[in-house]
C-alpha cells in the first residue's frame, strides 16, 4: 500500500496537526509493514498560488518553457504523481482562519485535473479517483463541527476530495485546543482515542 503523508500547518514543533499525523502513520505502519510512505511537507516547500503563470507554464510546449516554467510543470506534476500513486492520503490540516492552510488549498489546485482526477460528463462531474482513502487531522483552536464556523475547514475538504471521487474520509480531531489547559489535554485525548479506533486492521495485507 502507498501511503502519502502531508502536513500543512506553519507552527513547526509546535504543531498539533504535524504530532497527530505522525501517530497516525506510526500506526499505519505499524498495522501494514509492507506500505510505502512519501512525505511531504506543505509549508517546508510551498507549492505557491495557483496562478496565471502555473496555467502558462502548463499550456506552454516543452521545447518552449523558460526556467521558471519547466520547473513548475515538473513540481506540479510531482505532486499529482504522489496523489494518484497513493491509495491512503494522511493529511494534517489545521484550522487557520476558518479554512485550511492557503498551502493546502495549492496543493489541491495541482491535484484537482481535469481529464486525470476529475471531468465533466453531460450528467456532471465525474470524479476519477475512487478507491483512495484519506485520514484527516483535523485541528482548531475552536469548536467548529456542525456550526457554520466549521464549513470552510472540515466540510471543504469533503467537498474537495469528493468532487475526485474519494468519499472514504475520516477525520481525527483535536479542536478546542485554544480554549485553555484542560480542554486542550481533552482534545488531544479525544484525537488519542480517534487514532486508537481506525480499522486498521482492514488494511493489513494491502
Ligand atoms: C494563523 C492562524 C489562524 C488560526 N485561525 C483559527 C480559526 O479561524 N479558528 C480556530 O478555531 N482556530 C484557529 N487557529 C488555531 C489553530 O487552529 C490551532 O492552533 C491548531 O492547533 C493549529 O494546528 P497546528 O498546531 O497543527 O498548526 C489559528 C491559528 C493560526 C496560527
Amino acid at each position: 500500500m502507498n501511503i502519502l503523508h502531508i502536513d500543512s500547518s506553519i507552527l513547526g514543533e509546535h504543531s498539533v496537526s504535524r504530532e497527530l499525523s505522525q501517530q497516525v502513520v506510526n500506526a499505519l505502519r505499524a498495522a501494514t509493514p509492507a506500505s510505502q510512505v512519501t512525505y511531504r511537507d506543505l509549508a517546508a516547500v510551498e507549492p505557491g498560488h495557483f496562478s496565471a503563470a502555473s496555467l502558462a507554464a502548463a499550456g506552454t510546449p516543452e521545447a518552449q518553457r523558460s526556467a521558471a516554467q519547466q520547473q513548475e510543470v515538473l513540481g506540479n506534476s510531482a505532486i499529482l504523481d504522489e496523489f494518484l500513486r497513493a491509495d491512503l492520503l494522511v493529511i494534517g490540516a489545521p484550522m487557520y482562519n476558518f479554512t485550511i492552510p492557503s498551502q493546502l488549498k495549492a496543493w489541491y489546485d495541482r491535484i484537482a485535473v481535469a481529464g486525470t482526477t476529475f471531468r465533466y460528463t453531460e450528467t456532471g462531474p465525474q470524479g476519477l479517483c475512487g478507491g483512495k482513502k484519506v485520514f484527516v487531522v483535523s485541528t482548531a483552536g475552536g469548536l467548529h463541527v456542525g456550526q457554520p464556523t466549521g464549513v470552510g475547514h472540515e466540510e471543504l475538504l469533503k467537498v474537495l476530495f469528493g468532487f475526485l471521487g474519494i468519499t472514504d474520509v475520516q477525520f481525527i480531531r483535536a479542536h478546542g485546543l485554544a480554549y485553555g489547559e484542560q480542554p486542550r489535554a481533552q482534545a488531544l485525548q479525544a484525537a488519542a482515542a480517534d487514532i486508537q479506533r481506525l480499522e486498521l486492521h482492514e488494511l493489513a495485507g494491502a
